[in-house]
């Protein structure tokens, strides 16, 4: 396999959660020395308040942020000629189930249209340059396409899609529309469905980053039907270091499950980090517990996500390099330590949300 060039990375999404966890893992943590393109529309989960010590260190010479939105073909065609891209990863989606369940039409426009636009610019320019086999097409999914699993069984990289929510089903599509293209016009792609992350910088929507501010602030913990669902937790920077074995040595057209093994039923994870945050409070062990509230379960709710990662370990030598604990703390204190993050997300719309998700449960 030819060295692939990674000189000029288009990342779509990069002002949200993974996507801003990734640009600075590419710069802080690697020996990139090429430019990276941030294309993003700013929906509620973008904030580019994740990425400005990059923009005042590298602004303008290794770093450059577009306001576009990827269904927008025309102005997405002028980034790829601007910047002559020689590689894309598409973290850019409407990430949240709950979301997709109240609105399911933007995920189908972005996480299906958009995705065939970037996939249409980027056969269109690489026509010559596929030859060489040092362009890459990287498409980040998530482990839910697979559907709820039970108990002792895994998610396999060939496992048969079964997604259940809006948001999963419109990944799915998008995973095979780039598998179709490699298929079909020999694109050079990648795939790579990972588990639940959590850490710095996510939306406080998603159940860590949530629970993790409503026990700060002494509000109630919602958790969902009988909270025993379980989910795999990964550590985001683990994530954004598989991504980076994937672009420099997957293989072109493979798919690879990246996973913490690391699974958790929900209301034992709320327990735990109730816990963890009264011990830093020097509060009693069981002090926020008495905010925990089982609510009205979502509809369509996947009992179990797994993931069996073996294949991303033995071809590309990934390892997961942090524990939940760790993570977890660094997790808590990053919140604990970013009140004006925290405080500037939450905007009219936050509110908005919080009222139509929560108030009907
Ligand atoms: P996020 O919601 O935090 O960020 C999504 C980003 O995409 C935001 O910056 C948003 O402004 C941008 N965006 C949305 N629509 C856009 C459009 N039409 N054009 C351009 N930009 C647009 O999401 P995240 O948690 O960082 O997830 C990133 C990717 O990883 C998604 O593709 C998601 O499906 C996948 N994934 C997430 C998880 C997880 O646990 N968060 C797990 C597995 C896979
Ligand atoms: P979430 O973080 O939304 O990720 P996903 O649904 O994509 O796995 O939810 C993780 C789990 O936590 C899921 O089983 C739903 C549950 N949950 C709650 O119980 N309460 C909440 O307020 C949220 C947001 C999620």
């Amino acid at each position: 396999m030819a060295k692939r060039r990674l000189e000029n990375i288009l990342v779509t999404g990069g002002a949200g959660f993974i996507g801003s966890n990734f640009i600075h893992f590419i710069f802080n943590k690697t020996k990139f020395h090429g430019r990276i393109i941030n294309v993003d529309k700013l929906t509620y989960a973008g904030n580019l308040e994740n990425l400005v010590e990059i923009e005042r260190e590298l602004g303008g010479e290794r770093y450059f942020f577009e306001k576009v939105d990827i269904v927008d073909f025309d102005n997405l065609k002028k980034i790829f000629k601007k910047y002559a891209i020689d590689t894309v990863v598409n973290f850019a989606a409407e990430s949240h189930v709950d979301r997709s369940i109240f609105g399911p039409k933007e995920f189908v426009q972005t996480n299906i249209m958009g995705i065939f636009n970037l996939l249409e610019l980027a056969r269109e320019s690489w026509e010559e340059e596929k030859e060489k086999g040092d362009v890459l097409f990287h498409h980040i999914s998530t482990d839910e396409v697979y559907g709820s699993i039970e108990e002792g069984k895994y998610f396999y990289e060939d496992t048969p899609y079964r997604p259940n929510s809006p948001y999963s089903a419109s990944k799915a599509s998008s995973d095979h529309l780039v598998r179709a293209y490699y298929k079909t016009y020999g694109l050079p792609v990648t795939i790579s469905n990972c588990s639940n992350n959590y850490g710095s910088h996510q939306f406080p929507e998603k159940l860590i980053s949530l629970m993790i501010l409503n026990i700060l602030e002494e509000k109630t913990l919602p958790v969902y039907g009988d909270g025993k669902n379980i989910r795999d937790w990964l550590y985001v920077e683990d994530h954004c270091q598989a991504i980076w074995e994937i672009l420099n040595k997957g293989k072109t057209g493979e798919i690879y499950n990246i996973g913490g093994e690391n699974e958790w039923e929900n209301i034992e994870l709320v327990n735990c980090l109730c816990e963890k945050i009264a011990k830093v409070k020097g509060k009693e062990k069981d002090y926020y517990k008495k905010l925990i509230t089982f609510v009205k379960d979502r509809p369509g709710h996947d009992r179990r996500y797994a993931i069996n990662c073996d294949k991303i370990k033995e071809e590309l030598g990934w390892r997961r390099q942090f524990d939940f604990e760790e993570g977890l703390d660094s997790t808590i204190k990053w919140y604990m330590n970013n009140q004006d993050w925290v405080d500037r997300v939450r905007s009219g719309e936050y509110k908005k949300w919080i009222e139509k998700n929560y108030n009907f449960r």
